[in-house]
């Protein structure tokens, strides 16, 4: 919003004495309490609520909303008095009935770092975002995220640190399962939903981590260079569709540098982009550890989080010192303070506050299993899948299937209670490079095990062993921890089709050092489909891996991080209970040769080395339109997945003018019900050739219905970003669109003629 300030309505100092406590203000309503607290009417729209509430406000206690520590014991720090417990606090204000901030992680669920809040504190992991982008499901996405927020709530936790934004431009990326694929629109719907889904529960959510936080390698560290239209077509956009559908409370800044100044201090960033152009009305919050100086304040970051964090608390003594000096201003002050109450009245933070309360968990797991199940992709079947429950002889094989599903780890992992599992202790494994998130790096695997929930398919009668001492039961389902290649061959050659579980871990902190499949996985596939001609694959990996047994296996499935109830998902999948309806975020390469950067950049590097990625290599072109641009055939673009049914498109009629509306009709040929994800892309632009995913729609067929699909592209997809006129700018003339299976099968199209046109950044 332009001139967003609370400047003019402040009277600073003026201090009402009040004895009320949040919570019996909240209760209390509107009249009476008002009289004091006049922002406490909630008929009052959150500006003017903040508004009133800094009029009431001192310079200290707004600045007190400006910084926090981190809310868990750590090193020489402890857990701060009346903090929930949890990644950081926002101390609130009695006198005024301010509401502490207790800020949690993250998209997957709600964490409980370092078991800060006792080993009982449960909460329900969700699948890999990354698998949440696959289903290309929005509703799904904003049904997880109420899920987070209800749990959330339930703690007495009123900040979510989710909305994992980032594009995936690297498929060797340690957080990219924390994040939405590769392509704007797909990752700003997605991430858009979650957060609109959590704020739905009374819990502020964040967007992060703004801009370009694409490579753990050196994170802290690392400047991502790239021009200013290729960010705003590529990056930038998927944070503005995210801001737009979701309204965060809170924008979380990133570690990086974007051309060549930290993201937490970056004028360019914070100031214009997002709160000018963009008129954001939230607070920007820096992650943890990533603020380097006071003038990120005057360069637009609101609040220092984690602040033992920095060299120092720069938002406390330092920025008092600095308006004394006249060097920073009160009204920026005031209004840094005023983007966080403004979020937390919007978002019922001091109307609804957090209440500690049961979690309906058998519920919850049912909305991380329903994800999992449209997330899952097929990426290839030579008839074999789904299996017949008759199955004779199965040798499950691999990546602890007995024990459950991976889970992506750092800051985003759903910790308790499983570190206490029986079958699998967790290990702290320090990851690859500076090794500098060893605290985080922990192996767990979600106790949802697909060998059960395969065993339960063939063997129904048969219970599962009672302990991990006891014998296993006699099945027809055979497993093998698949250590040794040619132990789990015999199992294999024994059975009538062998099923290996195979698993890449990744971690934030890091990437993964290349795209193989780690602990000698390969060589246990070859063995295993050399003694089986009937072997399946089922991939559980954070990112694209390579796959040189691909043609020597049946069937291969992609099951991410799977979450809660992973493995049941998996098993219905493989049964054919689920029709499979994933279509991958991310083009999958062949190898890393396909990639713009081949190598890590500053990998092998010294810690503390500045590296530079340059993205202007590729620049918007990210994932399949790099793919598109350079000529080169990915082993699966974007938007591919397999079904158990099959789905034709045709009749497209286009229509043009300001932007694009395409109709079509989807058909299910088949013999199953099945969902398909209907694709708009645009293939040619005045220019030349372009690829762009322009809109996208899932709907679900029964065997031989047609239904007619209608897509509008947002016209930003269709633009140049125009640096000289700061704005989108569509060139009259034809573009060609089509509809197609994925981004590099696109038969059907039609050219349609878009009128010129200019829009705001
Ligand atoms: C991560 C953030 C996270 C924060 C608090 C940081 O290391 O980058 O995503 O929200 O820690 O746990």
């Amino acid at each position: 919003m332009k001139g967003w300030s609370f400047a003019v309505l402040a009277l600073a100092g003026t201090a009402m004495a009040c004895s009320l406590v949040p919570g019996a203000v909240a209760q209390e309503g509107v009249h009476g309490v008002t009289q004091a607290r006049p922002w406490m009417d909630a008929r009052l729209s959150p500006d003017r609520r903040a508004a009133l509430l800094l009029a009431a406000m001192t310079f200290d206690e707004k600045v007190a909303l400006l910084h926090g520590p981190m809310a868990m014991p750590f090193g020489p720090f402890t857990l701060p008095e009346g903090a929930v417990g949890s990644a950081g606090y926002i101390p609130g204000n009695a006198r005024l009935g301010i509401p502490a901030l207790n800020e949690s992680d993250a998209s997957l669920g709600v964490t409980n770092p370092m078991l800060v809040r006792g080993g009982q504190d449960m909460a329900t992991p969700l699948p890999a975002s990354l698998l949440l982008a696959a289903t290309f499901n929005p509703e799904i996405a904003f049904r997880g995220g109420a899920m987070v927020g209800d749990e959330a709530r339930a703690k007495g936790i009123n900040v979510q640190l989710a909305g994992g934004a980032n594009l995936l431009r690297d498929p060797r990326g340690g957080r990219n399962f924390e994040y939405a694929g590769e392509d704007p629109l797909l990752a700003g719907i997605i991430a858009g939903e979650a957060i609109r889904g959590i704020q739905s529960a009374g819990v502020i959510s964040t967007v992060k981590h703004f801009s370009l936080n694409d490579q753990e390698h050196k994170r802290m560290t690392v400047d991502a260079v790239i021009g200013e239209a290729a960010h705003r077509e590529s990056d930038l956009l998927a944070f503005q569709i995210a801001i737009e559908r979701g309204d965060p409370g809170s924008v979380m800044c990133a570690y990086n540098m974007v051309n060549g100044v930290y993201a937490c201090e970056n004028d360019q960033l914070l100031n214009r982009t997002l709160k000018q152009d963009w008129g954001y009305k939230g607070w920007v919050m820096s992650d943890w550890g990533a603020v380097h100086s006071l003038d990120a304040f005057v360069r637009g970051l609101d609040q220092q989080s984690g602040e033992q964090l920095d060299p120092q608390v720069f938002f406390d003594k330092p920025l008092k010192q600095g308006v004394a000096d006249g060097t920073i201003s009160q009204a920026r002050v005031t209004d840094a303070a005023g983007r966080v109450l403004r979020a937390m009245f919007a978002n019922g933070l001091f109307d609804k506050p957090a209440v500690r309360q049961d979690i309906d968990f058998a519920a919850h797991a049912a909305i991380a299993q329903a994800q999992a199940e449209e997330g899952i992709v097929l990426l290839k079947n030579d008839g074999i899948l789904p299996l017949a429950r008759g199955a004779k002889r199965i040798a499950v094989i691999g990546a602890h299937a007995e024990a459950g599903v991976p889970s992506g780890m750092g800051s985003s992992q759903v910790t308790a209670p499983y570190r206490e599992s029986p079958l699998l202790p967790v290990r702290a494994v320090p990851m690859g490079g500076e090794g500098q998130m060893a605290m985080w790096a922990n192996v767990i695997f979600h106790p949802s095990p697909p060998l059960a929930a395969i065993r339960a398919r063939i063997d129904p009668a048969v219970t599962p062993a009672a302990s991990p001492f006891a014998p296993p039961p006699p099945s027809r389902v055979t497993f093998s921890p698949g250590n040794y290649p040619a132990a789990a061959a015999q199992e294999a050659a024994a059975a009538d089709l062998a099923i290996v579980f195979v698993y890449q871990p990744s971690s934030e902190g890091d990437d993964v050092p290349d795209m193989s499949l780690p602990f000698g996985q390969d060589a246990l596939i070859e063995a295993v489909a050399a003694a089986n001609p009937n072997t399946i694959v089922v991939l559980q990996t954070g990112n694209p891996v390579r796959m040189p047994w691909a043609g020597k296996v049946k069937a291969i499935v992609q099951g991410w991080y799977s979450g809660a109830r992973g493995g049941e998902a998996i098993a219905r999948v493989l049964f054919g209970e689920v029709n499979p309806s994933g279509r991958l975020p991310v083009t999958w390469p062949v190898d890393e040769s396909q990639l713009p950067r081949p190598a890590i950049p500053g990998w092998g590097q010294p810690a503390d080395t500045t590296t530079r990625i340059d993205y202007n290599i590729e620049g918007s072109d990210v994932g399949y339109r790099w793919f598109a641009r350079e000529n080169r055939t990915p082993r699966y673009w974007f938007g591919y997945g397999l079904s158990y049914t099959s789905f034709t498109h045709a009749n497209l009629n286009v229509a043009g003018g300001k932007t694009v509306t395409a109709s079509v009709d989807v058909t299910n040929t088949g013999k199953l019900a099945g969902k398909d994800v209907v694709q708009l892309y645009l293939t040619t632009r005045p220019g030349g050739p372009a690829r762009r995913l322009l809109a996208f729609q899932k709907v679900d067929l029964a065997p031989g219905e047609t239904r007619r699909v209608t897509l509008t592209a947002d016209p930003r997809l269709l633009a140049e970003f125009d640096g000289k006129a700061h704005g989108w700018r569509i060139d009259g003339g034809n573009y060609e669109v089509g509809i197609g299976p994925d981004a590099g099968d696109i038969a059907l199209r039609k050219t349609v003629r878009l009128s010129a046109g200019t829009r705001r950044p």
